[in-house]
């Protein structure tokens, strides 16, 4: 079959990755999607069961440091577009090993700018787009006001955020440089399905389950702005699509919560789902060690996205999370895979240090 355009997705297997290739596989059937990962640890071909058998899906196991592997793979395929989200994605395992980080996300996107670079050189570049998905972290930390436009200065704190924040410089350099038609996104935390529970919504569904402490760090009193993941994935479709070149676009759920209002919440949703006492689940609230260089607040303004192009969260953030644990309780078999072997030991080994 002649497809009308091929796109290269990194990092699909993921949490966000495996919504976009879903919908972008679902939606544009007329459409190639390659798929890249390197299966880390948190990537999990289980993830996409549903489209692995599409006849315009393909997956290919692969490392985007591996220059002599992209450099191939875009001259054999001619990509059209990709979608750049691969990436070593955990504030606290960045602490404890920050190269990876510098390796995957730094060196990594820079090997995905060159082979665009030379590939795209000997073809008309129109209808083109280098799509880098970055994170509201390389804005640094707000106070108890205020929210990050895409004018705010970056002033990224962890080893993770310094290193989208590179990432986020090389692109727009290869753009401003070598003309590279590029467009970059940042936003804000995401929830919902597949997401490795290493981060705090999934963990807290799961260890409330088990009936296991609820780590919150420091007194709880730092603040996230969550986004259902699918209306990420949708925001994505839409700058891909319409985005202007050179541009930079902020999406965030305008939903902000403090950690520990939002683990009651959940404690609350859980209680209800698995038929417990009203205030049970809340009694595994264990108050650790604050994360080092912890953030104290994140808040996006995606006002221009909304103006611009049209964007719109589509679910209220009680839903989306009610929405969040149905999917975790129901797919017990999927948590269990990802939490057994070396996750379990890297996440007893950072519980007890604390
Ligand atoms: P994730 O950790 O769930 O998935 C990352 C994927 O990248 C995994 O499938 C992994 O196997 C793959 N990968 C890692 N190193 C690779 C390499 N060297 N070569 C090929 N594949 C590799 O991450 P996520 O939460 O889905 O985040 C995806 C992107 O979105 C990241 O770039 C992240 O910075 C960004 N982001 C995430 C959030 C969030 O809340 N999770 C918010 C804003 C932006
Ligand atoms: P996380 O899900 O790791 O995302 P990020 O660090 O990228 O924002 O953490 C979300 C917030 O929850 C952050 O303020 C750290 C906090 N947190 C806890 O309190 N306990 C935990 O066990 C985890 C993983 C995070």
């Amino acid at each position: 079959m002649n497809f009308k355009r091929t796109l290269l997705i990194t990092g699909g297997a993921g949490f966000i990755g495996s919504h976009v290739v879903r919908l972008f596989v679902n939606k544009y059937p007329d459409y190639k999607i390659v798929n890249i990962d390197k299966l880390t640890y948190a990537g999990n071909l289980a993830n996409l069961t549903d489209i692995e058998r599409k006849a315009n899906y393909e997956f290919v196991k692969g490392d985007i440091c591996d220059s002599g592997f992209v450099q191939s793979l875009f001259a054999k395929l001619n990509f059209d577009g990709v979608i750049h989200l691969a990436a070593e994605s955990h504030v606290d395992r960045s602490i404890a090993n920050p190269m990876e980080f510098v390796t995957t996300n730094v060196i990594g996107t820079v090997t995905l700018l060159n082979a665009a670079k030379e590939n795209w050189k000997t073809i008309p570049s129109n209808n083109k787009i280098f799509y880098h998905v970055s994170t509201d972290e390389v804005y640094g930390a707000l106070g108890e006001t205020g929210m990050f436009t895409e004018q705010t200065k970056y002033d990224p704190h962890s080893p993770y955020s310094a290193s989208k924040a590179s990432s986020d410089h090389f692109v727009r350099a290869y753009h401003d440089t070598y003309q590279l038609p590029t467009v970059i996104s940042n936003c804000s935390n995401n929830y919902g399905s597949y997401h490795f529970p290493e981060k705090l919504i999934p963990l807290a569904i799961n260890n409330i389950k088990n009936n296991k402490p609820v780590p919150v760090y420091g007194k709880g009193e730092n603040v996230r702005d969550w986004l259902f993941v699918e209306d990420h994935a949708c925001a994505i479709d839409l700058i891909f699509h319409k985005g202007k070149t050179g541009e930079t676009y902020n999406i965030g759920g305008n939903n902000e919560w403090k950690n520990i209002d939002l683990i009651n919440l959940l404690c609350k949703i859980m209680d209800k789902k698995l038929a417990r006492p009203d205030g049970e689940s809340a009694k595994l609230i264990t108050f650790v060690k604050d994360r080092a260089g912890h953030d104290l607040r994140y808040a996006i303004d995606s006002s221009k996205l909304q103006n611009e192009l049209g964007w719109q969260p589509s679910l209220q953030f009680e839903e989306g999370l009610e929405k969040t644990v149905d999917w975790y309780l129901a797919n017990q078999t999927w948590l269990q895979n990802v939490t057994s072997g070396s996750y379990q030991k890297y996440y007893e080994e950072q519980y007890t240090k604390r």
